[in-house]
């Protein structure tokens, strides 16, 4: 399976964002990833739900929402509704994540797990069978810009062997500090979705910078 870009618009210009969305759409991104932050869960607060819903209108990609938030239970249904395609809540915010993930599915979206750079595979082994996709995080959760973690590899082998064995049908996206370099690193590690957010849009060139994620 071909490795899927999901270029991250917190490095986008937040005053153009359809002009940047539409921009790496016609570079080969395939997703757009929104990273959601509300000041509470990260030390950062970004958008909400009304942002993912013009940009819906805006474009065509397909778009993976990064929920970043304390309270994923009283709030994914907002970016649901807002057009969201795939939503990603942190495991660490949740005590019953397997019914979230059930009632997420259950709207016609694809649900996603996201595991901070402490959290360690074991706490979400037994959600793999009924997950479409895992996050793991390269970098702590709330700025972009930061260095990529080589330490995290690891989980991303043990997650692509236990998938593997299993047959289970999860992606395994990667998210933070991720150019050129390190996006080789995760791909060989097993990650099949790379996001990557202040490499690509710091690029002169959209196009040269997502086929090098490649
Ligand atoms: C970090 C966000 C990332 C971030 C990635 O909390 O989840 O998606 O935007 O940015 P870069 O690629 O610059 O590390
Ligand atoms: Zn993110």
């Amino acid at each position: 399976m071909k490795t899927i870009i999901a270029p991250s618009i917190l490095s986008a210009d937040f005053a153009n964002l359809a002009r940047d969305i539409d921009a790496i759409a016609k570079a080969g991104a395939d997703w757009a990833h929104i990273d959601v932050m509300d000041g509470h869960f990260v030390p950062n607060i970004t958008i909400g739900a009304p942002v993912v819903k013009s940009l819906k209108n805006a474009t065509k990609l397909l778009l993976d929402v990064h929920l970043m938030i304390t309270d994923p239970r009283k709030y994914w249904k907002d970016f649901q509704k807002a057009g969201a395609d795939i939503i990603v809540f942190h495991i660490e915010a949740v005590k019953n994540a397997k019914e979230l993930i059930e009632e997420i599915k259950a709207s016609g979206v694809k649900a996603g797990i996201s595991i901070k750079p402490a959290t360690p595979v074991s706490e979400i082994e037994d959600l793999l069978p009924i997950l479409d996709l895992v996050l793991v995080m390269t970098v702590e959760p709330g700025f972009g810009g930061q260095a990529f973690m080589e330490d995290m590899l690891p989980k991303i082998s043990r997650l692509r062997k236990i998938i593997n064995d299993k047959k289970y049908n999860c992606i395994i996206e990667v998210d933070g500090g991720i150019n050129g370099e390190t996006s080789k690193l995760c791909v060989y590690a097993g990650a099949n979705a790379i996001v990557s957010g202040s490499y690509i849009f710091s690029s002169s060139d959209f196009k040269k910078a997502i086929d090098s994620l490649r």
